[in-house]
């Protein structure tokens, strides 16, 4: 089995300074949830096309922050928003090295306060699961791109999670503003990466939505 979070930084590995920071934070703090090695590197190589800025909803200790960052061109902006004081006070200690890394405390919904971001990662609310959701025709620039972390891969179409049909997959891999698909990053581990449509395309018209958001 897969160790999880914060606990799969324990097989080792070379990891950007950064990184190792933040998991240090999250080790010291006891913080289990960490973003895992594989959707680190993943947010890590996304990151670096990005220049016009980088949101994240969810900190934790800022781990997936710490992947975005070292990836980044120089110049580029990342904010990240989190809820939890002491969270987001760790956090903001992690970067505070980096003036162009910015962690506010909050409710996600502040990364509606800037954008349109060329890059958008859903950790910590927004994700359509019952948290509200972020509306990528308003977050994304046109040909931006967002990642929704943490799905369990799933075998059927339509994906179903825990029995029942997975309404914040189908909404997010149905999005008429997005071209999206789901990654499987390791046996127990999915994302769905999308990227916003220009205007002048038209979604495909034989898609068959079967998706409502949830929250
Ligand atoms: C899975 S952890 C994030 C891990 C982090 N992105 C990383 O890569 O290490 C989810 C975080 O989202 C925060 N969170 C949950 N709901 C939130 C909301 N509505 N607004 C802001 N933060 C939220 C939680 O407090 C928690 O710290």
């Amino acid at each position: 089995m897969s160790l999880q979070g914060t606990a799969a930084y324990e097989a080792g590995g070379h990891l950007p300074e950064l990184v190792r920071r933040a998991v240090d934070a999250a080790r010291t703090h006891g913080f289990a949830y960490s973003c895992r090695p594989e959707q680190g590197r993943l947010l890590q190589t996304l990151a670096a096309g990005a220049s016009a800025g980088i949101a994240e909803t969810g900190t934790g200790c800022g781990v997936g922050l710490a992947w975005l960052a070292s990836g980044a061109a120089p110049g580029t902006r990342l904010i990240s928003v989190e809820r939890d004081p002491a969270r987001a006070r760790i956090a903001a200690d992690v970067f505070r090295d980096r003036e162009d890394v910015e962690v506010l405390l909050g409710d996600w919904r502040r990364v509606e306060e800037s954008g349109p971001y060329d890059l958008l990662v859903l950790d910590g609310g927004g994700q359509a699961k019952g948290d509200g959701t972020a509306d990528p025709a308003r977050l994304l620039t046109t040909g931006g791109t967002v990642v929704i972390d943490d799905f369990t891969p799933s075998p059927t179409w339509p994906p179903r999670f825990n029995g029942a049909l997975d309404h914040s997959r189908l909404y997010w891999l149905e999005h008429p503003a997005l071209r999206a698909t789901e990654l499987r990053l390791a046996p127990d581990l999915s994302v769905i990466v999308g990227t916003r449509r220009h205007e002048t395309e038209t979604p495909n018209p034989d898609a068959e939505p079967v998706g409502q958001p949830r929250g």
